[in-house]
C-alpha cells in the first residue's frame, strides 16, 4: 500500500459528504438465502480431528453454496438479453484488501472500452475479509468503489483461498441469470498482465465460434494430483478428495472461455461436489460435460521463461504478443501498458517470445 492512497481512502471513510451525490443505491442484500448451517456429521469422518483446522471448516461447510449478495450489478451487461453485446468480460478474482491492484487494472489493461468494434467489461469478485472495524471498513470502500466503478460483486461468504472454488460457483451462478450471452470471459487472479488488445484480437479470429461453442484455454497443467503435505498452501488430505490425479485442467492465475463453456461448467457443478482447488474443480466439471481444456501458448501463467538472462524481464518487446502473464505488481502493470501502446515501440527480433 502507498500512503497517497491510504490517506485518500481515509477521506472518502470518514467523510460521506465526499461521495458522488445523486447515486443513493439501495445497498441491502439484494438474494437472501439462509444461512447455511453447519454438517456436524462432517466431523464423523476418520481422522478429522488431526486434520488442519481450515480443512476441517472446508469440510463442515462444503455443502453450502449460496450466500446473500452484498454488492449486486443487475444492469451490468445491458440485461440478459443485452449481454450479447459483451464481447469480453474481465472476471477478476480479488480480496477487498487489494484496492491498489483494482487501481492499477482499472486504469490499464482491465480498462472498459469499445476495443477493435467490440466492448470489453470488468467486474471484480469478492467476499469479506477480517472481523469486527476491519470487516466493516473493508465492506465501506468495496461500497466506494461499487458506487464510483460499478464493477464490484460481493457474496457474504469469508473471502479464503479454501473458498475460492464457491466464489467461482456463486459467480457462475450470477452470470446464469445476469449475463447468459456474454460471448467469452478472462477469468484470472487481480495480479496477472493480460494483454487485452491482443484477447479481443485473438477471440475476434476464431472461425466458427462466437461464444456460443466450447473454448477453454490457458495454461495445461498436466499429470499431477492433490499434495498431501500439510503444511502446502494446496494440502488436500484424502478425506477432501481420493484419487491421486487431477483431471488435466488449465492453471487459475487466468484462462479464457467462452459463455458458452461457462454456461456447461455452472450446469454440470450441481452434481458435483465442492473441491477447493478453483482451477483443478472447473477441469471436474469439463470432464463431466465430455469436454476438454486447451493449451494457448500465449498464457503464461507461470510466468514468462526469457532466454537473455542479461535482459531487462520487463522489456516491452517480450510482451506485446501474449495474452497473458502471471504474475505483475503495479508498478511493472502501469509502465508496461504504458510502453505497448506507445507507437514508437521499437522491437527487434530477437525479443520476440
Ligand atoms: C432497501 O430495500 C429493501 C428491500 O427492497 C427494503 O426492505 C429496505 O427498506 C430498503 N432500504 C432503504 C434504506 O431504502
Ligand atoms: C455431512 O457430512 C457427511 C460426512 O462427510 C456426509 O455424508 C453428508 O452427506 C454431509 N451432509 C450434507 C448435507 O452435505
Ligand atoms: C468459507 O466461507 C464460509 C462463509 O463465510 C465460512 O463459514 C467458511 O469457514 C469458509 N471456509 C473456508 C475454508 O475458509
Ligand atoms: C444442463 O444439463 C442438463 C442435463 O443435466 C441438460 O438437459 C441441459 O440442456 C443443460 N443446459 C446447459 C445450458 O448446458
Ligand atoms: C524508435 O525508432 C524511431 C526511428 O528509428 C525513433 O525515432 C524513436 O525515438 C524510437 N522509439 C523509442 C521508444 O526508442
Amino acid at each position: 500500500c502507498n500512503s497517497a492512497s491510504i490517506m485518500f481512502l481515509l477521506l472518502l471513510l470518514t467523510c460521506p459528504m465526499c461521495l458522488p451525490k445523486g447515486d443513493n443505491k439501495n445497498l441491502t442484500y439484494t438474494y437472501s438465502w439462509p444461512k447455511c448451517k453447519q454438517n456436524h456429521s462432517a466431523a464423523n469422518v476418520a481422522g478429522f480431528n488431526s486434520l488442519p483446522g481450515h480443512i476441517k471448516d472446508f469440510l463442515y461447510y462444503r455443502h453450502c453454496r449460496h450466500f446473500p449478495m452484498l454488492l449486486d450489478l443487475p444492469d451490468k451487461c445491458g440485461g440478459p438479453e443485452g449481454s450479447a453485446d459483451v464481447f469480453l468480460l474481465l472476471v477478476i478474482k480479488s480480496s477487498p484488501k487489494n484496492y491498489n491492484r483494482r487501481e492499477v487494472l482499472r486504469n490499464t489493461w482491465a480498462k472498459e472500452r469499445l476495443q477493435n468494434g467490440v466492448w470489453i467489461r470488468r467486474l471484480f469478485i469478492l467476499g469479506t475479509q477480517n472481523s469486527g472495524f476491519e470487516k466493516t471498513t473493508l465492506n465501506n470502500l468495496l461500497e466506494i468503489e461499487h458506487r464510483k466503478y460499478k464493477d464490484i460483486l460481493q457474496w457474504d461468504f469469508h473471502d479464503t483461498f479454501y473458498n475460492l472454488t464457491l466464489k467461482q460457483i456463486l459467480f457462475l451462478e450470477w452470470m446464469e441469470t445476469n449475463c447468459p450471452h456474454v460471448r467469452f470471459m478472462l477469468n484470472g487472479d487481480d495480479d496477472v498482465f493480460a494483454n487485452t488488445d491482443n484477447m479481443v484480437e485473438y477471440l475476434k479470429n476464431l472461425e466458427d465460434n462466437d461464444g456460443s461453442k466450447h473454448l477453454f484455454a490457458g495454461h495445461l497443467v498436466k499429470n499431477v494430483g492433490p499434495i498431501r503435505y500439510p503444511d502446502s498452501k494446496y494440502y488436500i488430505p484424502v478425506q477432501v478428495y481420493k484419487s491421486e490425479s487431477y483431471p488435466l485442467y488449465c492453471s487459475g492465475g487466468g484462462f479464457i472461455l467462452s459463455g458458452y463453456t461457462a454456461r456447461t461448467i455452472y450446469n454440470m457443478s450441481h452434481s458435483i461436489i465442492l473441491l477447493p482447488i478453483d482451477d483443478v474443480y472447473m477441469a471436474m466439471c469439463l470432464e463431466k460435460a465430455g469436454l476438454h481444456p486447451e493449451s494457448h501458448s500465449g498464457i503464461k501463467a507461470l510466468g514468462l521463461q526469457i532466454p537473455d538472462k542479461s535482459a531487462d524481464p520487463y522489456d516491452p518487446c517480450f510482451y506485446r504478443e501474449i495474452l497473458l502473464v502471471h504474475r505483475f505488481l503495479s508498478v511493472h502493470m502501469l509502465v508496461m501498458w504504458h510502453h505497448l501502446h506507445n507507437p514508437q515501440l521499437n522491437c527487434s527480433l530477437s525479443t520476440k517470445m
